[in-house]
């Protein structure tokens, strides 16, 4: 009888562990949504490929609220000007919540710009950029968005380069109510991505291609309505409400200024000749 037991329970922890995997695998959770040629997926890999004919993207099965969501990326290396690759979460309709990373390539040599976004309510325009302190193109690096319903942070290989902390009281939009999917693209932005659009794609470097692995969401699975509250409650499977995570230890809020004072290149909350002069108000406000 006991024996039988242990057989029964140690066969219980092989399924479970295999539903875990099957879970995270890219192949399992993702689904190519453009350029079916373009990209190719492989358990915990993922290949974008970008050449004159497609593009490529991908986005997950499920939607979130709130949790960790993760990414190693190997960007598209050499003259990879006028490229974009995309990585980001986001919910539909004309309200949409966006919180993005976006990868705008360069000449060969020339600094990638980490371009990063967030919409809610369906609105954007709250851009901060960042050169990288690591050449993104020779290796894997750990791009993670963690949010949840204080803080959202975007970190770089565990170290956060923004924070968007939560003001809704004060009548500042915040993404807590709306499931978001994961996407991953590579495209043809050259009418934009590089010194502005100056620099133009060349077709004799293609294909271009991006590697993607491991993708995580150590996260809220959104089902709807009901989730808005399941996903806020301080219930203790919801590790990414716990309060350590409403705010930057001074360990990390000093490793936050390091990459803004040596990095960031853009930040919309300084740029004065934009919006009719009116800063939006979350810049009046503590944002680390
Ligand atoms: C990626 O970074 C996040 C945030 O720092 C961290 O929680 C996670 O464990 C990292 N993943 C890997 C595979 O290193
Ligand atoms: C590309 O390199 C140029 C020259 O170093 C730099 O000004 C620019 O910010 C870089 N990145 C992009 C995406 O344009």
């Amino acid at each position: 009888m006991a024996s039988h037991l242990r057989v029964l329970l140690i066969a219980l922890c092989i399924f479970a562990l295999d539903q875990l995997l099957v879970d995270a695998m890219i192949s399992k959770s993702m689904y190519v949504t453009w350029g079916k040629q373009h990209a190719v997926v492989n358990r915990e890999d993922l290949q974008l490929v970008l050449d004159q004919t497609s593009g490529s993207a991908v986005q997950s099965k499920r939607s979130f609220l709130f949790g960790s969501i993760e990414m190693l990326i190997k960007l598209v290396p050499g003259n990879s000007a006028g490229t974009v690759t995309a990585y980001y979460v986001s919910s539909t309709g004309d309200k949409h919540d966006e919180i993005d990373f976006e990868f705008l390539g360069n000449v060969s040599g020339q600094p990638y710009i980490v371009h990063t976004n967030i919409y809610t309510q369906g609105k954007g325009s709250k851009e901060q950029q960042f050169y990288l302190w690591f050449d993104p193109t020779a290796d894997f690096h750990n791009y993670t968005i963690h949010w949840n319903p204080t803080e959202i942070v975007w970190y770089v290989d565990g170290l956060p380069i923004r924070v968007f902390r939560n003001y809704e009281k004060e009548g500042i939009a915040y993404p807590n109510k709306q499931g978001m999917r994961v996407y991953s693209s590579l495209w043809n932005a050259d009418n934009w991505a590089t010194r502005g659009g100056l620099v133009k794609i060349d077709w004799n470097s293609s294909p271009f291609v991006a590697n993607l692995r491991r993708f995580r969401a150590r996260a809220c699975k959104f089902d709807g309505p009901a989730s808005v509250t399941k996903c806020a409650s301080g219930s203790p499977g919801n590790w990414w409400n716990n309060p350590v995570y409403s705010q930057l230890s001074s360990a990390k809020l000093g490793q936050l200024n390091w990459v803004r004072s040596n990095y960031m290149i853009y930040d919309y909350c300084k740029d004065t000749k934009r919006f009719n002069g009116q800063i939006p108000p979350e810049c009046f406000k503590r944002q680390f």
